[in-house]
Parts: structure tokens; C-alpha cells; sequence
């Protein structure tokens, strides 16, 4: 496939470290060498649903498409406040679309899995334009009593339209399931039948186990999957890498020794949006005016699962 128009939208609160350190035992001294956030947007009043259909909105209008010319519809999110329907659906009949939708929780590399999903239903012929959306909330996951997580995230939604083209060089998809690295429980109702004991636990990170594994997985599926396309280093012209922490950022450019400016980055002002942080990254990239026809974006990220994944779109 091919992508033709992206769109993302904000939380309008934005919540610097200085704030945090109001009622919390924490410092902009710590977080920004630590992370590289500053500030992140934060749900207050809005619903998720609706920054969702906001982002995919604005990705059909740049892609100069309506709602009915889409026959695919895959969201990403890892949380929100319905149980059912899916994300998907309530986006859906916000927006107007007619088309299946599918939702899909495989964390901050939502977005490449659900390329993926798009890429191998168009190969096998059953899609012609697909819309993919990444909403999440991860401060809505965090205890704000606990400085060690609730300081890294930040909310928000990004989306893209995909029509046929050859243009998704090649995806790379990976898991290491381990799920005691990441990971938040909430309790279902009661019945009368359920004896075993249930809490809900807000999200837990074991972070340094993470960090190693975000930048081993993320350059090592980079290496092969530039390998098996028959590209090198020098035909990238950007890495689209997961906001997570900056230092995960740096020390992958380290590592494949390439330069600061391949490497775009909304960290600063976003924290860790999981699956939407490449789909909002991507949109302001576009908006931005610095991505050109036949550029090659590598995009890569991770998160809980623990699951990764890399893709090679050319522009
Ligand atoms: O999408 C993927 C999601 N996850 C990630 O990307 C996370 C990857 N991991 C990381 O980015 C880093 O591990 C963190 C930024 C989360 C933490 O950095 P760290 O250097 O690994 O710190 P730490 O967790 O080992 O904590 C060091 C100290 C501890 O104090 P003590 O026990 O040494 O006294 C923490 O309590 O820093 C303390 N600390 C804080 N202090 C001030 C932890 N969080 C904070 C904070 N403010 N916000």
C-alpha cells in the first residue's frame, strides 16, 4: 500500500514537569536528562473516541478521501474507557464509515502491526483504501502517585490513508512474551461464582529490563530488515522510532551510527503515547514539510508484550 494522508489531534492540557513537581517527589532536573520530556498533553475533558475521529478526520481530508471510500479500518489502543464495542466502532460511527473494523492492542507498536494487517488484506486483494488509527490514553493507566511511570506518558491520536501502491517495502514483526514487564490489571463485575481474589493494579514497568530490550530489539530488526529489502543505512532518510525516552532514541542512533538529523523527534513535548507516538510523529513530520516523495522512512518501536516491530515505507 501507499500512504497518502495523515492527521493527529491533542489533549489541549498540557502538563509540564514544573507541575508534576507540585505534588509529586519528582524534578525537571530528573526527568529531562533521564527521558527528554519536558511536557505532555494530557486527557482532561475530551474523550478519546473524539480525538480518534478528530485525527482521522484530517488524515481523509489530506488524502482528499471520504469516509465511504474506505473499506478497512483498523484502530490501535491498548485502553479506553468502553469495554465494547471497540474503539474502532465508536470511531466508525463518529466519522461515517460503513467499512469492517478491527481492533488491535499489541501496545506501542500498534502502529506497524496494524500496517501489517492492512498490507497483507491488500495483498491478498480484499482492501483498496484502508484508514488506520492509533488512539491512546496511557495517563489514564499510570497511579499519579507513582513517579517512576506516570511522568513518561502522555495522550493523543494519530492516523493515516492508505490506497494500493508497492510502497510498504517490508515489515518486520517480533514478540518476546513476557508479560510481567509491562503490564495493568482491572478487575470485571462480580459474580456469584467467582471466588479467586481480583485487583486492579495501575500500570507496572520494570524500566531498565525495557530500555535493554527496546534498543536490542529495535536495531537488530532494523539491521535485517533493511538487509532482506537489498537497502543500506545510506538510502534512509528518516528513523520514525517509538517516543519512548530519549535516551532509547540516542542510544539506537549510537548504535547504527547514524546522524542527529534522520532522526525526528516529539518528545520533548509529547512523552510516551504508545501506539500513536510514530502516527503523530509521522503527521508532524508531514505537516512540517520535510518529508518528499521518495523518501525512505524506517519506522521502528516497542513496548509491552513484549513485542516489536520495523517497517520501510518509501514516501
Ligand atoms: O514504550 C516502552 C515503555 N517503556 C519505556 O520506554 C521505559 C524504558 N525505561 C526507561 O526509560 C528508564 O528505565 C526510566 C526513565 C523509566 C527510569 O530511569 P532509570 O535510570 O532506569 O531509573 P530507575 O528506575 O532505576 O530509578 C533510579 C532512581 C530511583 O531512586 P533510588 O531507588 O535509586 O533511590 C527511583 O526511585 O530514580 C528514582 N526515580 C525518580 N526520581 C525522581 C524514578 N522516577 C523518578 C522521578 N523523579 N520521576
Amino acid at each position: 500500500m501507499r500512504i497518502i494522508g495523515t492527521g493527529s489531534s491533542l489533549p489541549k492540557k498540557i502538563v509540564t514537569n514544573d507541575m508534576l513537581s507540585g505534588f509529586l517527589d519528582t524534578s525537571d532536573e530528573w526527568i529531562v536528562p533521564r527521558t527528554g520530556i519536558r511536557s505532555r498533553h494530557v486527557i482532561s475533558d475530551e474523550n478519546l473516541e473524539d480525538l480518534a475521529a478528530d485525527a482521522a478526520l484530517k488524515a481523509l481530508d489530506a488524502a482528499g478521501m471520504k469516509p465511504s471510500d474506505i473499506d478497512y479500518f483498523v484502530c490501535s489502543n491498548v485502553v479506553n474507557e468502553y469495554i465494547t464495542p471497540g474503539l474502532s466502532c465508536i470511531v466508525a460511527g463518529k466519522i461515517g464509515l460503513s467499512c469492517p473494523c478491527v481492533d488491535i492492542n499489541c501496545a506501542c507498536p500498534g502502529f506497524i502491526y496494524a500496517l501489517d494487517i492492512v498490507e497483507s488484506r491488500w495483498k491478498a486483494g480484499k482492501v483498496r483504501n484502508a484508514l488506520i488509527v492509533c488512539a491512546e490514553e496511557p495517563t489514564r493507566m499510570t497511579s499519579w502517585q507513582d513517579r517512576a511511570t506516570c511522568v513518561l506518558f502522555g495522550d493523543g491520536a494519530g492516523a493515516v490513508v492508505l490506497t494500493g501502491g508497492d510502497n510498504i517495502r517490508g515489515i518486520n514483526l517480533h514478540a518476546e512474551p513476557c508479560p510481567d514487564k509491562i503490564w495493568q490489571k482491572r478487575t470485571l463485575e462480580p459474580t456469584p461464582y467467582v471466588t479467586k481474589e481480583e485487583i486492579s493494579v495501575p500500570l507496572q514497568m520494570k524500566g531498565r529490563e525495557v530500555f535493554r530490550f527496546a534498543v536490542n530489539a529495535s536495531t537488530t530488526q532494523v539491521e535485517a530488515l533493511l538487509e532482506e529489502c537489498g537497502m543500506t543505512k545510506s538510502q534512509v532518510t528518516y528513523y520514525m522510532v517509538h517516543q519512548a525516552n530519549a535516551r532509547i532514541i540516542e542510544a539506537i542512533k549510537q548504535y547504527m551510527a547514524e546522524p542527529d538529523e534522520k532522526f525526528p523527534s516529539n518528545i520533548s513535548d509529547h512523552g510516551n503515547s504508545s501506539s500513536a507516538s510514530c502516527a503523530i510523529l509521522l503527521d508532524e513530520t508531514v505537516r512540517k514539510g520535510l518529508i518528499k516523495k521518495g523518501d525512505i522512512l524506517v519506522f521502528s518501536a516497542f513496548g509491552a508484550g513484549l513485542l516489536s516491530a520495523a517497517a520501510i515505507v518509501e514516501w
